[in-house]
């Protein structure tokens, strides 16, 4: 048996009541909840008095296919469900939604039931027979066994998933529908994403609002340990696990549904990185208030708890983790307080020194990685103060957060963060701009400056965008390298780092990014003739010389044999001898500089998958948001 801890944690969730017909509004919901990544689906909906259902292991067009051969009947009330397994076979009987012994109540999943193991042996003394590995299917039965001893009338299911919700321990969201109740969903969230959008006479439950943002913009934000009971004619009613009743707070998205379509590129992908100046321009939109003063989102400390603070941790994950690998340098030069880097999954198990004067700053696109999520719980314990900076409104993250930046990139719907990550490095810029003009370390007019420059970057990284047809032209040479270093010094070394990931993550081609002056410390001894080495040099302004150190870089791995492409700003003369291939973006300060010199990395990736034919939106074993440990 597989690991059942662990299975349908990454999932999309679809759910729908009204009076269209529920399984063109899942089915639809589910096909825009693909980029999550997810490797079998299913549907359930209730019709005449019977639950139906259909799921099957694959993509949605096996479902379909499904479908056509089975087809479920018209209802006003559906769920849908997309799961991606972490351990354990995505097979059938694997897959959501599970329906309870009778097959009068289906339920569907998305988190960890982390005392599975006793619930099902206590199920299992009760006669209940498992047909899958799943720890959802625990939910289902007992979900069913509370469902049949509670008082019949208006809130039964409710009544019903609060009582197993009391039982539950971890994280998770639940959504049922129940045989006798045509006109009736029940959901309950814990640590893992669920909101509520509101229609004219209909409702749609989503993992996110990319779910049902073609239907509706108004959505309801679900708190933690929360369930909500939506019937088609009394509305909607949530309350905590208890009953208490609990007035959801109501959002208006900003995202249309274009903003979640492919609007005309051939990839998601393609377009987010199109849409880069855009989303950058939005970020740094209305950030100065009417005395020049830097304004975050919601700041629910004090000026003089701003002050107090003596040491600061950017937390989190992957290419998060890089945008916090470049505020460090930005904060440190603007604020003079301490900055540590953390990833996420490794910050609370060390055991960090954390207290009242600590910030902690967590960056994330999607507000619900759950490494993230964690590592935040843990500050927040410690009495630490957490900022985050998120993309998706209405997620977990900022929700627990002291204070929140959003970034303003629109829905990133490819698995690979591109817009997600440039917007990340410019709030992360204002979070540090922000600090200093608090703690009057930097005038007004200082920060102005600066945000004059940030206001520069929308058109810089338009320029570099427009220049890209010889990098897609040296992609299609590099498509066939089996390893790929990238080099680079101060904030260029992060983007080395992100310039690997992404190649790793979406051409499965063996990458690693170095800080440069390390290479002769050991990696130098991997250059082989030909080894395509990818350098971002900084600018010949940058103080140090670090510049004429990166020069001297690219000349060491071109004497064992590199072939050097070189990203170098504008009149930069100094590289192009060693340079075999030349890549030039705009003159930019250098603590800016990652916003322009990423650009032509998330390019070359991209083409490089391309022509590789690996998908580039959903690559390999990758859910774009990790909602496990
Ligand atoms: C890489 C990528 C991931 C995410 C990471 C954190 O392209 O997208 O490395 O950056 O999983 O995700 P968020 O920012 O949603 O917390």
């Amino acid at each position: 048996m597989s690991l059942p801890g662990t299975l349908g944690a990454m999932c999309g969730i679809v759910g729908y009541v009204g009076p269209q017909d529920a399984r063109d509004v899942v089915l639809e919901g589910l096909r825009r909840l693909e980029y999550r990544g997810y490797d079998s689906a299913g549907i359930a909906v209730v019709a005449d008095g019977r639950l139906s259902s259909v799921k099957k292991a694959g993509k949605l067009a096996n479902l379909e296919k499904l479908l056509a051969e089975q087809p479920l009947p018209a209802a006003t009330v559906g769920i849908g469900h997309t799961r991606w397994a972490t351990h354990g076979g995505p097979t059938d009987r694997n897959a959501h939604p599970h329906l309870s012994a009778d097959g009068s109540v289906a339920v569907i999943h998305n988190g960890i039931i982390e005392n599975f193991a006793s619930l099902r042996a206590e199920c299992e003394k009760n006669g209940v027979e498992f047909r899958s590995d799943t720890d959802t299917e625990v939910a289902t039965h007992l979900l069913a066994a509370a469902y049949a001893q509670a008082a019949e009338g208006p809130g039964r299911l409710a009544d019903a998933m609060r009582a197993v919700c009391r039982r539950l321990e971890g994280a998770f969201t639940l959504v049922a529908t129940v045989a006798t109740e045509p006109d009736t969903l029940v959901a309950a969230r814990r640590s893992s994403p669920l909101v509520v959008g509101v229609g004219d006479g209909e409702y749609f439950l989503g993992s996110d609002v990319a779910a049902f943002i073609a239907h509706t913009r108004e959505a309801r934000e679900l708190g933690q340990d929360q369930v909500v009971e939506i019937d088609r004619h009394r509305g909607l009613t949530v309350t905590d696990f208890d009953g208490g009743a609990v007035e959801p707070k109501a959002y208006t998205v900003d995202w249309d549904a274009a903003a979640a379509e492919k609007g005309g590129y051939d990839r998601f992908m393609l377009k987010e990185i199109a849409e880069q100046p855009k989303a950058i321009a939005d970020t740094l939109l209305g950030r100065l208030g009417p005395q020049g003063e830097l304004v975050l989102d919601e700041v629910r400390l004090s000026d003089q708890e701003l002050r107090d603070i003596d040491k600061i941790f950017v937390v989190a994950c992957g290419t998060a983790f890089h945008a916090g690998m470049i505020a460090k340098y930005a904060i440190e030069h603007w604020t003079r307080i301490p900055v540590e880097v953390e990833l996420a999954s490794e910050f609370r198990y060390r055991d960090p020194v954390l207290d009242r004067s600590t910030l902690v700053v967590v960056i994330s696109q999607s507000g619900e990685t759950m490494d993230t999520l964690m590592a935040l719980r843990h500050a927040r314990e410690q009495k630490a103060r957490v900022l985050a900076i998120c993309n998706a409104n209405g997620s977990t993250i900022p929700r627990e957060s002291d204070a929140v930046f959003y970034t303003h990139a629109g829905p990133e719907v490819a698995v690979a963060s591109t817009k997600g990550f440039l917007t990340q490095v410019v709030a992360c810029y204002l979070v540090g701009l922000f600090l200093a003009q608090v703690r009057g370390v930097k005038y007004e007019d200082e920060v102005s400056a600066i945000v004059a420059d940030l206001r520069r970057l929308p058109e810089a990284v338009a320029e570099v965008l427009a220049g890209m047809a010889p990098v897609r032209e040296l992609a299609r040479s590099l498509a066939g390298a089996n390893t790929i270093l990238f080099l680079g010094r101060h904030v260029g070394y992060p983007v080395a780092l992100e310039g690997a990931l992404k190649l790793k993550e979406l051409a499965y081609i063996h990458a690693e990014g170095f800080a440069a002056g390390e290479l002769k410390h050991g990696p130098i001894a991997v250059i082989d003739e030909g080894t395509p080495v990818i350098v971002i040099v900084p600018s010949p302004r940058s103080r140090e010389s670090v510049h004429d150190k990166v020069v001297s870089n690219i000349q060491e791995v071109r004497a064992r044999g590199a072939r050097t492409i070189v990203i170098a700003e504008e009149g930069d003369d100094d590289v192009v001898p060693y340079a075999d291939h030349l890549i030039r973006v705009p003159r930019t300060p250098t603590l800016l500089a990652p916003v322009v010199t990423t650009v032509p990395l998330q390019v070359l990736a991209c083409e490089i998958a391309d022509t590789r034919g690996l998908d580039v939106d959903q690559p390999r074993n990758l859910a774009k948001s990790v909602t496990v440990e």
